[in-house]
């Protein structure tokens, strides 16, 4: 199936929010407040295996008018990353991919990320609708467990497959709140816990970015053999700061921010 950018976004709207129903309901508080919601970008993950590596998760952006824009490297959880736009319509969300450098890990955690490679076909990587797979892979518990020993990132991935990690709302395109700072007073009003790693605000004006995001909603998931409740997916939101020479606003990301931002997935 061929999607457009907007159904494509759609479905994993559509499965991001199945998991994750806090992000709907903020939606639902914006709109009643007469709020558009726009986002700033989707994050995907993935491992660096051959198969699944992220310029092949890429390449069904760039098929729909998507550019890479920026690499990214994130030292101390051992991701690389990279940044997409749309060359034409810039209210496309940005889409940002991280994959885990698997080499760097134990030969358990590689054992297992290479018995999750070769359960999937080559041939689907490349679909549409590989995006909104999930998992479909074999997990145990324990072998979750394991990789949360390394890396949160590893587990989470594993254990949730394919889908958007987290939604971004862009806070430049809300005409009721100005600041970031007021947006995260009304969410914690309303009853939702935010990750305060590091502060709420992640970044400065000076960086040109500053993101806060939900805590991951907890999932019912079900893995062989028996069901757990672990952390899923949670919902971001970002002010965008224009930069002096051109005056636009700056749509990179800053990898000590997003360091950060991972842990909103941590237990
Ligand atoms: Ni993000």
């Amino acid at each position: 199936m061929n999607l457009s950018v907007e159904q494509l976004f759609q479905h994993l709207w559509q499965q991001y929010i199945s998991i994750n129903p806090q992000a709907e309901r903020i939606q639902k508080l914006l709109n009643q407040r007469g709020e558009t919601v726009i986002n700033d970008h989707i994050a995907l993950r993935t491992f660096n295996t051959e198969k699944l590596g992220l310029i092949n998760i890429a390449s069904i952006f760039l098929n729909k008018g998507y550019e890479v824009i920026k690499e990214y490297d994130f030292v101390k959880k051992r991701l690389s990353g990279i940044h997409l736009e749309h060359t034409e319509n810039p209210n496309h969300p940005k889409v940002f991919i991280s994959e885990l450098r698997t080499e760097e890990f134990s030969d358990e955690l590689q054992e297992t990320i290479a018995g999750i490679d070769d359960q999937i076909d080559k041939i689907n990587v490349m679909q549409d609708l590989f995006l909104t797979s999930g998992r479909t892979w074999n997990l145990t518990f324990e072998q979750y467990i394991q990789l949360l020993r390394e890396s949160e990132y590893a587990a989470w991935t594993a254990a949730f497959g394919y889908r958007a990690n987290h939604f971004t709302m862009s806070l430049n395109h809300l005409t009721t709140f100005f600041k970031l700072e007021d947006l995260n007073d009304f969410l914690l009003d309303n009853g939702f816990t935010l990750n305060e790693s590091s502060g709420l605000i992640k970044g400065t004006p000076e960086q040109f970015l500053e993101q806060s995001s939900t805590m991951a909603a907890p999932v019912n998931l079900e893995f062989d053999h028996s069901t757990h409740v672990i952390p899923g997916c949670f919902y971001e939101f970002a002010k965008r700061y224009p930069m002096p020479k051109t005056g636009k606003l700056y749509q990179g990301f800053i990898a000590a921010s997003a360091d950060k931002i991972f842990e909103s997935t941590n237990r």
